[in-house]
């Protein structure tokens, strides 16, 4: 009776099982079949690697931020062990060094060139902490030089700590799923009829400086849908708000500022702060002139990805009592009465900033709360600082600012409020 039950329940659902098998096996092969979860063992052929190859992998790792996400503060450069917070646990980087058990020591190029291409290596679906979509788009010569030079680093037999993920995340073959559902390998050919100053700004954008990892806007999942092409958005693991990268969010820059500022960290019209300032600290302050003025090029052109601004109207002048003398005592000094800034943009303009036209208004409470300091690079040897005002300022006064200079300087509505201060960053009232 019972085995009876059973085999209709089976028959039952075997139209269901039909359909999903269907649909994964569809979803497989749109995605390029089985191909890349099939992991080269082979050693390839040897690379020579002469001093040119090896200045080339250099400057390859340092404009892809190797170092940046696989070294953990105060530890070995490139040994791993950073940590990355997702909603699913955290993830740790990997030691890149040539160990032969910590790191890649016994690794062979077609391994590399396979994890970097298509984000599987001998130990599995790799998680999309690590750009491999961005990654996907590096070219031969990158791959190889970037790999010659890894091999010629210090080894380290440092072991970064096991992931700590949830149930059912901890095992890499949902990834395979997730991967199924939520990742669209980028088109390699998109713009092949652009001139070569266009598409080797592409190629730095959208792959080796995977920009869309914290400029991308994501969807369900974490995943990085084509409709959040550098739309802009909070980044999960940092909780900060980066920008949309288009034409119309840098029109304030021409694109000889926009190139400087990526090497320096500085311009007239803002300086790096938060992530942005890491990235060009460990980063952008590397790239040759050539090469940054690609990545201006390129970002100049990309079609806006969000609608315009409305125009300033009635809410510029809707601010809460006491705001102006808030912001004439603590901020004129320094950004200047009319939000101009001062000093050539050590002391950058509020007009149009990031942090007072973003929808999102997490920049600007946690520059008020907690100040900044742009990176230190050779354009800007000597970076002017922004005081923190925690300890100065109470919960409804930095929401009171936050909200006169987004209203003012940047037509945003008045958001924020003291118990979001509070709650979000555990700021006492005083
Ligand atoms: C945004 C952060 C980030 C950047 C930038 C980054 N990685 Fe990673 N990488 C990770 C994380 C996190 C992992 C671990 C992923 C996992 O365990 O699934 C990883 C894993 C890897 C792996 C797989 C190692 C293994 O043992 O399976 C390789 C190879 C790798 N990275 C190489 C590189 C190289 C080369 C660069 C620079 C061009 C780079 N990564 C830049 C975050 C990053
Ligand atoms: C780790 C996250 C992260 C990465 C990676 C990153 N950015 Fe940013 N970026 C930010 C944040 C956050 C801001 C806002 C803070 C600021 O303006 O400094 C920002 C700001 C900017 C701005 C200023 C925009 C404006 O309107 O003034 C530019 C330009 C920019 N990023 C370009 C790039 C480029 C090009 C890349 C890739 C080579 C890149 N970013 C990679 C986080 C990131
Ligand atoms: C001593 C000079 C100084 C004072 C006083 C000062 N700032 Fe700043 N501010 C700076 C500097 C320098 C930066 C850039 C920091 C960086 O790049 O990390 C900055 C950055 C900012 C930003 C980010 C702008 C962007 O591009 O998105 C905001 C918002 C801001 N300040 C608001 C304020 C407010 C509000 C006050 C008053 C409570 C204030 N600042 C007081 C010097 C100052």
């Amino acid at each position: 009776m019972r085995s009876r039950r059973l085999a209709i329940a089976l028959l039952a659902a075997l139209p269901l099982l039909l359909l999903i098998l269907t649909i994964g096996g569809a979803l497989l092969l749109f995605q390029g079949g089985l191909e890349p979860y099939r992991v080269p063992r082979d050693a390839g052929t040897p690379i020579d690697a002469d001093t040119g190859l090896l200045a080339h992998g250099e400057y390859v790792a340092a404009i892809g931020n190797c170092a940046g996400c696989h070294t953990v503060r105060g530890g070995t450069a490139f040994a791993g062990g950073r940590p990355f917070t997702t909603p699913w646990g955290t993830i740790y980087s990997t030691n890149l060094t040539p160990d032969a058990e910590a790191g890649l020591g016994d690794w062979s190029l077609p391994e590399f060139r396979h994890a970097m291409r298509h984000g599987v290596s001998r130990d599995g679906v790799l998680y999309p902490a690590f750009p491999y979509a961005h990654f996907a788009l590096l070219d031969e010569a990158d791959i190889r030089a970037l790999f010659a030079w890894l091999r010629t680093l210090p080894a380290s037999d440092y072991r970064p700590p096991p992931n700590r993920l949830e149930f059912p995340a901890g095992w890499r073959w949902t990834q395979v799923l997730w991967r199924m559902l939520h990742y669209r390998p980028q088109n390699p050919d998109f713009g092949a009829e652009m001139p070569a100053e266009w598409r080797r700004g592409r190629y730095l954008v959208d792959g080796l400086g995977h920009c869309g990892m914290c400029h991308g806007r994501r969807g369900a999942m974490g995943s990085l849908p084509a409709s959040g092409y550098l739309a802009g958005g909070r980044i999960a693991d940092s909780g900060w708000y980066a920008p949309p990268l288009d034409g119309q969010q840098l029109a304030r820059y021409d694109a000889s500022e926009l190139a400087d500022y990526l090497r320096s960290g500085i311009s007239p019209h803002g300086s790096a702060y938060g992530p942005m300032g890491e990235v060009v600290y460990q980063s952008l302050q590397h790239l040759t002139a050539e090469d940054a003025r690609a990545v201006a090029t390129f970002l100049k052109s990309v079609p806006p990805r969000t609608p315009p601004r409305p125009a300033q109207g009635e809410a510029a002048h809707s601010f809460v009592a006491g705001a102006a003398d808030l912001y004439e005592k603590h901020c004129a000094g320094c950004h200047g009465r009319d939000g101009e800034g001062g000093k050539d943009g050590a002391w950058p303009p509020l007009v149009d900033a990031v942090a007072v036209t973003a929808p999102d208004p997490v920049n600007a409470v946690r520059m008020i709360l907690y100040g900044g300091i742009a990176p230190t690079t050779p354009g800007n040897p000597q970076p002017y600082s922004m005081p923190p005002f925690v300890e100065a300022l109470d919960s409804a006064q930095v929401a009171a600012l936050a909200n006169y200079i987004r209203v003012r300087f940047g037509g945003q509505p008045p958001l924020v409020t003291a118990e979001m201060v509070r709650a979000r960053h555990g700021i006492p009232a005083h």
